[in-house]
């Protein structure tokens, strides 16, 4: 019994000891992290780490979300997870996403590249431990030491905060060019060897030795270079260690079944297909639109790129909580499979959702700078983004915004409807989108700039209150100068075309293009060609009676049938005139205007007490 006992220790100790021996050879030199250098890389960057599902404590999305500081949804998308709250299965692969820097260290060591992910010290850890297990080996005790000189390995406090670096890298200039998007972090497995990681992860061989090395030992991190990350519908992981294999887990059991028998796992996402159509069909409440809206929408088809798409789920992945995400079956769904009689104009299609209307726009170029202006703008004359959808296979991103029932203010100016607007209403439509225009102008940090203020960008709900759309082309930030001058004709400012300055004064500028056409009815440029901005020089000059005479020729017609207050137009003339000033510096600024029409407001809303009743919102013909 007792010489027992003592060979078992001696056992122990052998154990023990070859595991520290093998540590210490495994982690070689690069035990405190990848040197990084700014200037041949651009750093910060998004990224990705390979991470498996892990008994015990890691068996959610939610658990795994916290230990990176990321939400379910971003880390469920691009692991093509569909349910965020459902267990997951033992060693299941994910893809997390991770913000990776070039942090400098000290003059020895320099700089080297991690995610800090901020970890708080439980009972029981130490900085092996945890990066071991939970981080996995995507960092090293040693790393973790040298990022986190203030604490004392052998002392951790319970509660303190520890920064752990998850190593990872940012391609470089020459891997851009040739097509590397990410460099996976991914721990390399004893079971691993390159040709089997350059399949699984559709890179190469010669690549991935590029940029690890040909010496990579067991439990290193390596750096996959990828174009776009691999689909997960495979298990990248190798096959389960016998460790894993021990645990007589029911959910093992399938994944270990799933791997050794490739046709029965054909057979179970073939089944799990079938169960997620026949869901899919049990939603389906589709209430086939008939009437099409003559809703306008400006094309979204420009400049259409095919590298743009690469970038589409990494560039998105931070909205994914902020916006409902839809799949592109649903869309499908809600659309007739984008059927051309539910466009509502360009490429933008109307669908009903679960019986709830909304306008689907399809791009095929990247959504991300409208995505990221639109989540930071939130205001009731504002056309509100409800989610959006991502459709990787032909990397189209969709925009889903709310449904605004009356369609566009250009086709209620210039379309052949019955119904014209009143004066009443055009002022109100006035005021608002100066309110829309004054949060985007004076409530947004970077200022934003919409640089495509034009009717048919202005859509009115069933209230006929209006709705600013289309933030496709807007620019957040401000004085910027672009080369490439975008914008319609006739409501761009001049010293844009001429100098490509972006400021929110030439926002100004269009809206008072915008007010021009309330107040004559006639669109921005005519036939010729002639913008309708040039010729309003000098209408407002001389005495009050000749300007009457001068507006009364400029209105259009249909307002010379309501009683209606001169006093009010000229007024709205005067802040029209303002924003269409040569000079961007005369022009007021949002505020102002908000102000001045407001008055004309009150100016009308004087005489209407009086008088005839023009409250009703449309009149009819
Ligand atoms: C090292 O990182 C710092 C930021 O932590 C950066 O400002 C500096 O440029 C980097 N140095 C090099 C050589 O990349
Ligand atoms: C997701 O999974 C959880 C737990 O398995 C389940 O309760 C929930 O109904 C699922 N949600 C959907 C939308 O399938
Ligand atoms: C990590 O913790 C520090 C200090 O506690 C905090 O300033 C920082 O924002 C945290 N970072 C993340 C990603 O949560
Ligand atoms: C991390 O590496 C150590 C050896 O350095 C190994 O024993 C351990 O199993 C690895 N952890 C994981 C989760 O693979
Ligand atoms: C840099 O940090 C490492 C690890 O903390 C330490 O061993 C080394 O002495 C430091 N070098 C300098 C110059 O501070
Ligand atoms: C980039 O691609 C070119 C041609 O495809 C190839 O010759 C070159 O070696 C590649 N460079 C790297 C760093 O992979
Ligand atoms: C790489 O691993 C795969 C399976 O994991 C194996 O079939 C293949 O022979 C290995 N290749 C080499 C060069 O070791
Ligand atoms: C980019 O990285 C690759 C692989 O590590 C290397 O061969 C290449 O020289 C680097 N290019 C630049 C511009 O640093
Ligand atoms: C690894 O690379 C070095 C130099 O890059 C080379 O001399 C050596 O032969 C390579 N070893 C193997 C096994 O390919
Ligand atoms: C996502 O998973 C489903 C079923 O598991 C599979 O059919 C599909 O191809 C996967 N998508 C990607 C992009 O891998």
């Amino acid at each position: 019994m007792r010489i027992k006992s003592r060979y078992l220790s001696f056992l122990i100790f052998l154990v023990l000891y070859s595991q520290n021996l093998s540590l210490t050879e495994a982690q070689g030199p690069t035990t405190t992290g990848y040197a990084c250098s700014t200037t041949q890389a651009v750093y910060p960057c998004q990224t990705y780490v390979l991470y498996r599902a892990l008994a015990p404590d890691f068996l959610d999305l939610a658990s795994i979300g916290d230990l990176f500081s990321v939400s379910r949804p971003t880390i469920a998308k691009p692991s093509n997870i569909s349910n965020t709250t459902s267990p997951l299965l033992p060693d299941e692969s994910l893809f997390v996403p991770i913000s990776c820097g070039c942090n400098f260290i000290n003059s020895t060591i320099g700089n080297i590249s991690y995610a800090a992910l901020n970890y708080t010290i439980k009972s029981g850890d130490t900085f092996w431990k945890v990066s071991t297990t939970n981080y996995q080996n995507l960092t090293t005790y040693q790393s973790v030491e040298v990022v986190n000189p203030n604490l004392v390995p052998t002392n951790l406090d319970i509660g303190s905060n520890a920064v752990f670096p998850v190593f990872c890298k940012c391609p470089n200039s020459t891997q851009l060019r040739n097509r590397t998007n990410y460099l996976v972090s991914y721990v390399y497995h004893p079971s691993d060897n390159f040709s089997s990681l350059a399949s699984r992860f559709g890179s190469t061989v010669q690549s991935i030795i590029d940029v690890n090395g040909n010496n990579t030992q067991p439990f290193d991190t390596v750096f996959i270079p990828v174009s776009r990350l691999p689909g997960l519908s495979q298990p990248i992981v190798p096959p389960a260690s016998p460790v894993s294999q021990r645990k007589n887990d029911r959910k093992g059991a399938v994944i270990g079944l799933g791997i050794g028998l490739g046709i029965c796992g054909l057979l179970l996402i073939f089944v799990c297909g079938l169960w997620l159509h026949r869901e899919a069909l049990l939603k389906k409440k589709l209430a086939k639109g008939k009437d099409v809206e003559k809703q306008k929408f400006d094309r979204a088809d420009r400049a259409p790129s095919k590298d743009a798409g690469v970038n589409l789920l990494a560039d998105v992945s931070d909205y994914l909580d902020k916006y409902k995400v839809f799949g592109i079956e649903e869309l499908r769904e809600a659309t007739d499979d984008f059927d051309e009689s539910l466009v509502i104009q360009g490429s933008v299609y109307k669908g009903s959702i679960n019986g709830e209307l909304y306008a689907i726009k399809k791009m095929n170029w990247n959504a991300y700078e409208e995505l990221k202006i639109l989540q930071k703008v939130n205001h009731g004359n504002l056309v509100k983004l409800e989610g959006f959808c991502i459709d990787p296979e032909e990397a189209n991103c969709y925009l889903v915004y709310e449904y605004v029932e009356n369609g566009s203010l250009h086709s209620w100016l210039h379309g052949n409807k019955n119904d014209k607007l009143n004066w009443r209403t055009r002022l109100r439509i006035g005021i608002d989108v100066a309110n829309g225009l004054q949060y985007i102008h004076e409530h947004t940090r970077p200022q934003v700039v919409h640089k495509d203020i034009k009717s048919s960008n202005i859509l009115l709900d069933s209230k006929m209150r209006a709705k600013i759309a289309n933030f496709g082309l807007a620019k957040s930030g401000c004085n910027a100068i672009t080369m490439h001058i975008v914008g319609t004709q006739g409501y761009i400012a001049p010293e844009y075309l001429i100098d490509g300055v972006v400021s929110t004064k030439m926002d100004v500028f269009s809206f008072g293009v915008v007010l021009l056409e309330l107040i004559s009815g006639k669109e921005a440029i005519d036939e010729e060609g002639k913008v309708l901005w040039a010729k309003v020089d000098g209408v407002l000059e001389g005495t009050e009676d000749r300007k009457v005479k001068k507006m009364r020729e400029w209105m259009d017609e249909y307002l010379l049938k309501e009683t209606i207050s001169m006093e009010s137009v000229v007024n709205v003339m005067t802040v029209a005139l303002a924003c269409l000033s040569r000079d961007p510096s005369k022009r007021p600024s949002m505020v102002d205007i908000v102000y001045a029409l407001c008055k004309s407001d009150d100016l009308y809303f004087d005489l209407s007490e009086e008088g005839s009743s023009p409250r009703s919102v449309v009149t009819a013909r």
